[in-house]
């Protein structure tokens, strides 16, 4: 199903085999004079109209332009290259009040129209043409209401008024990004308008984790999270069988996981040693994987599979593309089942792309444990090996 403004999809009235168009007058007071567009154009009873004027074509036959002299010479929308070629989108109505004019420089009894079809419209994403006044701000607080927020933010957006921007953007897969997320309304307007219309949009929120005075949410950040948890148990709730994404990762900016090289001059032997372990200590498995996803350029979304291989937690991101171990240590008796293991998952998973595997550096006993490892992969198609 198209999403479209009901306001907007009413202006296309008239229909035909192609489906809904609307007409819109060929001739436009407010255009700027242009070399091809003041020709002749032959209405359905043999009479020739154009554009109000002073200069005329040298001959009165249908699409013969004249170069308009000044700004009073006024003309059409389109060149008279396009009008002979989409003469079929051309709609002729009769009336008293035309303001165009005949060779005998009387005023036609004719105005000339193009058909604009709303199917094209969809595709190009809807320009919003009305001031909105349907939606009105209460609205954001009586949205909260049902998921037991009201109190704790004051002026959320309504979740219509997101979804009705939303429909001006043909994309069903569009990324819509809020910097200032605030109760987080336009997470939960992206899950409510791929439910109604089956798209796949997705969104990006942003939120500085600022205080607030509430104790169950201390910062608005909190309330973020909880509103879109609130919101996807809603939906969840009300229907079931909704087969849409209905969740979200939750980031927060850091430094890098990884230590910068900062050697002391004087004491360069220490500034090595010091450096064997550059990941920083209090960072987690899940922050170094997340960082390597950014480093790497992949989506942050991508499904990301876990399994325990010979006592190690290997994790599988993209269905395989990327495989990443970042055990502290691997022995040289681990290694052989440890690898057997990983080629047995890479082999389930069946990548359609090459695949890297990403080890930490220092998590191997020695340079054989690390050179067995390589050969054994090798042998199974993975020569894409890193460390950290
Ligand atoms: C008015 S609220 C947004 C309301 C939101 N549209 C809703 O429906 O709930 C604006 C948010 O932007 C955040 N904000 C304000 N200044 C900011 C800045 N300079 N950088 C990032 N966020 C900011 C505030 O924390 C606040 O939560």
């Amino acid at each position: 199903m198209d999403v479209v403004d009901e306001k907007y999809a009413d202006r296309f009235d008239g229909k035909d085999d192609r489906g809904d168009y609307a007409l819109v007058g060929l001739y436009q007071a407010a255009l700027d004079p242009r070399p091809n567009q003041r020709y002749w154009i032959q209405c359905p009873d043999g009479t020739f109209a154009i554009p109000p004027g002073n200069t005329f074509p040298a001959e009165i036959a249908d699409g013969v332009n004249a170069i308009p002299q000044s700004s009073e010479d006024r003309v059409w929308r389109w060149s008279f290259d396009s009008y002979l070629k989409k003469k079929d989108l051309i709609v002729f109505k009769k009336t008293a009040k035309s303001p165009l004019q005949t060779p005998d420089r009387s005023q036609s009894s004719w105005n000339v129209y193009t058909k604009y079809y709303l199917e094209d419209r969809l595709e190009e994403g809807i320009r919003p043409r009305d001031f909105l006044d349907d939606i009105t701000n209460d609205r954001g607080t009586a949205d909260l209401k049902p998921l037991g927020l009201n109190d704790v933010f004051t002026f959320p957006k309504p979740v219509d008024l997101l979804t009705r921007i939303m429909t001006w953007i043909a994309d069903p897969a569009a990324l819509c990004v809020d910097f200032f997320a605030g109760s987080g309304t336009m997470g939960q307007a992206v899950f409510e308008i791929n439910q109604l219309d089956g798209g796949h949009r997705r969104f990006v929120l942003v939120q500085l984790p600022e205080p607030t005075e509430n104790q169950q949410f201390p910062t608005i950040a909190e309330i973020t999270k909880e509103r879109l948890r609130r919101a996807i148990r809603k939906i969840k709730k009300e229907n079931q069988m909704f087969p849409g994404d209905l969740g979200f990762r939750v980031f927060k900016l850091d430094s890098s996981n990884i230590r910068s090289w900062d050697p002391n001059p004087e004491n360069l032997e220490q500034s090595i040693r010091a450096h064997i372990e550059h990941i920083k200590m209090d960072r987690t498995e899940d922050d170094i994987l997340y960082e390597l996803l950014i480093k790497l350029g992949l989506d942050l979304c991508v499904p990301i599979e876990k399994r325990l291989i010979a006592g190690k937690t290997v994790h599988s991101i993209g269905d395989g593309v990327l495989m990443v171990c970042l055990a502290e240590t691997i022995t040289r008796e681990e290694v052989e089942p440890f690898a057997q293991g990983l080629v047995v998952w890479h082999k389930e998973l069946a990548p359609t792309g090459e695949t890297t595997c990403i080890f930490r550096d220092s998590g191997f006993a020695s340079d054989v444990v690390k050179t067995n490892l390589a050969a054994v992969l090798e042998q199974s198609g993975i020569r894409n090996l890193r460390s950290l």
